[in-house]
C-alpha cells in the first residue's frame, strides 16, 4: 500500500557538529514500544470483520480506513476512551492490520522525557499506528512535542542550552496516533482537539459477550455449550477482558473436576467459588457497596471517604469499579456525592 509522506514543514539543515551529536543522542534514546505478545493478545481478533460488538465504532472505522486507503494516506488520529478492558488496544492493532502497517504500543508513563517520545516518533515507518495508552498522563513537555508531530508531521527539538539554544525541526513519516484513556475529562483541550476522531467504547451486551466467549473457547480448544457461555457473559461486567479471564477460570475448574464440557451449571458453580456473583460483582465491588451502606447510610458520600473507608485507591474506584456500578444502576452520582440505590440493596440482601 502506498502511503504519502506528509510535507514536513521543518528543515533540519546546517547544524554544528555538537548540535548534531546532541540531536542524535536525543533521537537514539527511545521509550520501549512493544509488539503484541501477551496471552491476551493471542485471543484478540485480528481483523475488523472478526471484532464483535461496538457496532457504531466499527462503522466509523470502516469508513475512515477505506477512505485513507483510497487516498493512500495514513488514517486520521483517533482518541478512544472508556472503562478498561473494552478493547482499545485491540482496535488499535486491528486498525494497523487493516491498513497493512505496524502498530507500536506504548503508554504515557514510559514517555516521561522528551527523548522518549522523540525516539518513538522518528522510528515510525510511513503510515504506522502509534498507540499511546493512558494518554491523559503525558507530561506537559511530551504533550507539546506531540502537537506539531500530529498536526504537521514534524518534530521540534531544542539543541544547545541557554542563549545558544536553537529549535530544529525534523520531518516525520506520516502516522496515525491512537490515544487511549479511561478519563477523557483529564485530557487538555489542545491535545483533544488534535484528534480527528474521538470515540467512546461502550459496555458490551450479554449476547455480544456470549459470542466473544464462544469464539475464545474455540481458540482455546475448550468445549462449552451456549448456556455455559451465557452464564459467564452475565457475570463479566460488560467487559470482554473479564469474560475471557472468567472463561479461563471456569476452564480450569471444569478440567480439574473432570466435568468435560462447560455447561451452565459448571460455569455457575465455578464462578460462585471464585466469588463472582450473578451480576458480576466481585469482593471489592461488594466491599465498596456495603461500606457505603453500613458506614455512610447509603450516601451521599464523597469518593475520598469511600476510598479511605475501604482502603482502595480513589482513582481505581472511579476508573475501574464505579463505571459498571453506575451502568447497572447500583450507584448514582449526585452533586452531593455517590449514593447506593435500592436495586443494589436488594441484590446484596439488605
Ligand atoms: N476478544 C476480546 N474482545 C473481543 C471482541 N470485541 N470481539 C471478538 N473477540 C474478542
Amino acid at each position: 500500500m502506498a502511503i504519502k509522506r506528509s510535507s514536513g514543514k521543518g528543515k533540519s539543515n546546517r547544524s554544528s557538529q555538537g548540535e548534531k551529536q546532541q540531536r542524535n543522542e536525543l533521537l537514539q534514546s527511545q521509550a520501549t514500544t512493544e509488539e503484541a505478545s501477551s496471552s491476551e493478545d493471542s485471543l484478540r481478533p485480528q481483523r475488523l470483520a472478526d471484532y464483535i460488538g461496538q457496532k457504531e465504532l466499527k462503522t466509523v472505522l470502516e469508513i475512515a480506513i477505506t477512505a485513507a486507503k483510497q487516498r493512500g494516506e495514513a488514517m486520521d488520529h483517533l482518541l478512544l476512551y472508556g472503562p478498561p478492558g473494552l478493547g482499545k488496544t485491540t482496535i488499535s492493532l486491528i486498525l494497523a492490520a487493516e491498513m497493512g502497517v505496524q502498530c507500536k504500543i506504548t503508554a504515557a508513563p514510559a514517555l516521561e522525557r522528551p527523548r522518549d517520545i522523540s525516539g518513538v516518533l522518528v522510528n515510525l515507518n510511513p503510515g504506522d499506528v502509534l498507540f499511546i495508552d493512558e494518554i491523559h498522563r503525558l507530561t506537559r513537555i511530551t504533550e507539546e512535542l506531540l502537537y506539531p508531530a500530529m498536526e504537521d508531521g514534524r518534530l521540534d527539538i531544542t539543541v544547545g542550552k541557554g542563549q545558544s539554544a536553537k529549535t530544529r525541526s525534523i520531518p516525520l513519516a506520516p502516522f496515525t496516533l491512537v490515544g487511549a484513556t479511561t478519563r477523557i475529562g483529564s485530557l487538555t483541550s489542545p491535545l483533544r482537539d488534535r484528534f480527528g476522531m474521538i470515540q467512546r467504547l461502550q459496555f458490551y451486551e450479554i449476547d455480544e459477550l456470549t459470542e466473544i466467549i464462544l469464539r475464545t473457547a474455540k481458540v482455546l480448544e475448550t468445549d462449552i455449550v451456549t448456556e455455559g457461555a451465557v452464564e459467564i457473559a452475565q457475570r463479566s461486567r460488560g467487559t470482554p477482558r473479564i469474560a475471557n479471564r472468567l472463561l479461563k477460570r471456569v476452564r480450569d475448574y471444569t478440567q480439574v473436576k473432570e466435568l468435560g464440557t462447560i455447561t451452565q451449571a459448571t460455569a455457575a458453580e465455578a464462578l460462585e467459588l471464585f466469588q463472582v456473583d450473578k451480576m458480576g460483582l466481585d469482593w471489592t465491588d461488594r466491599l465498596i457497596l456495603t461500606t457505603m451502606i453500613d458506614q455512610f447510610h447509603g450516601g451521599p458520600v464523597g469518593l475520598d471517604a469511600v476510598a479511605a473507608a475501604t482502603g482502595e485507591d480513589a482513582l481505581t474506584i472511579e476508573d475501574v469499579y464505579e463505571p459498571y456500578l453506575l451502568q447497572i444502576g447500583f450507584i448514582q452520582r449526585t452533586h452531593r456525592g455517590r449514593m447506593v440505590t435500592e436495586k443494589a440493596m436488594e441484590h446484596l440482601g439488605y
